[in-house]
This record gives structure tokens, C-alpha cells and sequence, in this order.
């Protein structure tokens, strides 16, 4: 996409959000600069374990995550959704590595910038990989990816990005993304477990105030790129967790009756204690994990945790499809 269709999407799907009987903004624009730094600090802080954790399966499970999935004797793929900075994948790339059996890795991400960062930090770590970018939507760019390679491939989708999925939506995103997929393919997903329900809301709501900074910052955007004027002080954040449902929700809730005009004169009222929602992170159970996986015609091939299993990476299987769907 070029950049005034960006800055035009963006608007649209900000004025669609706040006109909404329930206003919401999409979490995928919490990301600028200044966001991508929040995010930075935000999994280096005490409350958030998620990072952590799977690191931790990375730096200690690369091997047995490879030897589940792949014959290491002939060459594969590695192509990764949201590769970000590549910091924790470099531990599953360098055990490819060792085990020779990838030279190709394929990182997809919408931001240029982090992925030219993730090369030129990467290549030196890892030579004999071959690391090819491919920057923009996911499916799009796999679709490019099927005309430039047919190796088996092993797709990661990591750091429990799919929490900030509805799980219909995850639902929906597996199945699409099996489209671009062949059978014996592997994908290798992140998801944050149920756990003490105070444990995940603190994760959410840090000492430090990162996670209000990270969720204010998007008021603070739209204010610089759509010419609003938000009063990001009029906003509380307010972070919930329902144990049940294993959805983590955050919201910003405006603090008096008060209205934000935009730019191109849209004026959108908000009335005291009026939430916009702005963030779901959706938590997992092993059962949830595995009907997922069914219903969106994989097969599940093993999971693996960090010591305390309050993560996992979990590796599924595109079937034959005469095994389906008893498997
Ligand atoms: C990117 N994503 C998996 C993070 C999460 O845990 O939902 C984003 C985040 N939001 C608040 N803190 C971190």
C-alpha cells in the first residue's frame, strides 16, 4: 500500500471506529515509532512474563522443535508472520542452522524498517542463511512467496499475536492461511495460557504505566496524523480480564463528557465514563488450543512450554487430506 492509501485507511477505519454505537480503535495502530519503542520497554517489564517465556522455549526447545517437524535432510523453509526484530526466532534459525537443514529464512512484516533492522542485524549471526524480506500483509506476501519457492515450509507465528484476535477471527486467519499452505507444512504458533487471572492482569496494567503510555500513545497519533485534538489526560486506562472467556481487554475510558474535533470538522462526543475499546489479548487453554487447531483443518504435533507453562509454541501439521478429518 502507498502511503496516502495508509494515511487514508487509517482515517477511515478511525472515524468508523469512534462513530460506532461502541466505540472501539484498532490495536494494530497502537505500533508507530513511539509504539514500537512502548512495546520494546513493555516486554522488558516485571509484569509482562509473555516474552520471557517463550524465549525461554526457543533458547532451550529449538532442537526438538525442528526434529518434530521436519526431515533435516533436505532443505526447507522458514518463513515467519510479525518477524519484528527477529530477536527470539534467532534461536530456532541458528539450531536450523546447526542442523543444516535450512538455508532459507523469509521474515514477513508490514514495517520496511524493521525488517531491513532484522537483516542487517541477523546476517552476520547467521552466516550461510539466506534471509530474504518480504514487507506487507501476510497473505499477500505469501502468495508472492508461492511463486518464488516450493520447498516444504515451517511457518512461525509467534509471540502470541493471535491474541489480539477474537477467536472466531483466529478461526478464520488459520483457515485462510492454510490456503497457502501444502500438506506436510508445519506452523508454528505462540499462545499465552490461562493462568491466575491477577497474574495476566497485571501483565496488562504494569507498575510502570507502560501499557496506559502504549494505549494513550494511539490517541497521541491520531491527534498528529488526523489533526484531532484529544486531551489524552481527559482518558483512564482500563484493562479487565474475563477468566472465563480468557479475553484480556483494554479500554480507555474518557474521564468527562467532552468532544474531539477532527481536522476535516468530524466532531465525535464522548460522554463521561464513555469507553472506547482498544485492545483484545486472548488467553488459551490446552483444550481451546486443540480444538482450534481441528477446526481449522490442522493436525497438532506437539506442544512445548517454558518451565512454569505459562506459554507455549505449539506445532501444527497440515494433514493428507484422505486422513481428514478423523486424522
Ligand atoms: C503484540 N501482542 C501480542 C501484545 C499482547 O500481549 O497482546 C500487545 C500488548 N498489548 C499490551 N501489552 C502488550
Amino acid at each position: 500500500m502507498n502511503e496516502t492509501l495508509v494515511a487514508s485507511t487509517f482515517r477511515q477505519d478511525v472515524l468508523k471506529g469512534l462513530s460506532a454505537p461502541h466505540k472501539y480503535l484498532l490495536s494494530k495502530y497502537f505500533y508507530d515509532a513511539k509504539g514500537d519503542a512502548l512495546f520494546q520497554q513493555i516486554m522488558r517489564c516485571p509484569e509482562y512474563y509473555l516474552t520471557r517465556a517463550e524465549a525461554e522455549i526457543l533458547v532451550l526447545q529449538s532442537s526438538q522443535i525442528l526434529q518434530r517437524c521436519l526431515d533435516v535432510d533436505h532443505p526447507f523453509d522458514i518463513v515467519e508472520l510479525g518477524a519484528g526484530d527477529g530477536s527470539k526466532t534467532i534461536f530456532l534459525l541458528k539450531e536450523a542452522l546447526r542442523m543444516n537443514g535450512s538455508q532459507q529464512y523469509y521474515p514477513i512484516d508490514i514495517s520496511p524498517d524493521i525488517l531491513s533492522y532484522l537483516k542487517q542485524t541477523l546476517t552476520p549471526k547467521l552466516p550461510g542463511m539466506q534471509i530474504s524480506s518480504l514487507a506487507g500483509e501476510y497473505f499477500t506476501q505469501l502468495e508472492q512467496l508461492q511463486t518464488i519457492s516450493d520447498q516444504p515450509k515451517l511457518v512461525l507465528f509467534l509471540g502470541a499475536t493471535v491474541g489480539n484476535m477474537l477467536p472466531d477471527e483466529a478461526l478464520q486467519f488459520f483457515q485462510q492461511l492454510k490456503s497457502f499452505l501444502r500438506e506436510g507444512d508445519h506452523l508454528l504458533v505462540g499462545f499465552d495460557l490461562k493462568k491466575n487471572p491477577q497474574t495476566i492482569l497485571n501483565a496488562y496494567n504494569d507498575a510502570g504505566g507502560l501499557t496506559k503510555a502504549f494505549n494513550l500513545n494511539l490517541l497521541h497519533r491520531i491527534n498528529r496524523e488526523l489533526g484531532a485534538d484529544f486531551n489524552p489526560d481527559q482518558f483512564t486506562h482500563y484493562p479487565m480480564y474475563d477468566p472465563i472467556a480468557g479475553s484480556c481487554k483494554s479500554y480507555l475510558i474518557s474521564r468527562c463528557a467532552q468532544q474531539v474535533t477532527f481536522d476535516n470538522g468530524t466532531v465525535i462526543k464522548f460522554d463521561w465514563d464513555e469507553p472506547i475499546y482498544m485492545e483484545v489479548s486472548q488467553k488459551y487453554s490446552l483444550a481451546d488450543i486443540h480444538q482450534l487447531a481441528l477446526q481449522a483443518g490442522f493436525k497438532q504435533v506437539d506442544a512445548f512450554f517454558d518451565c512454569r507453562h505459562q506459554f507455549t509454541d505449539v506445532l501444527w501439521r497440515v494433514p493428507n487430506s484422505e486422513l481428514l478429518p478423523g486424522q
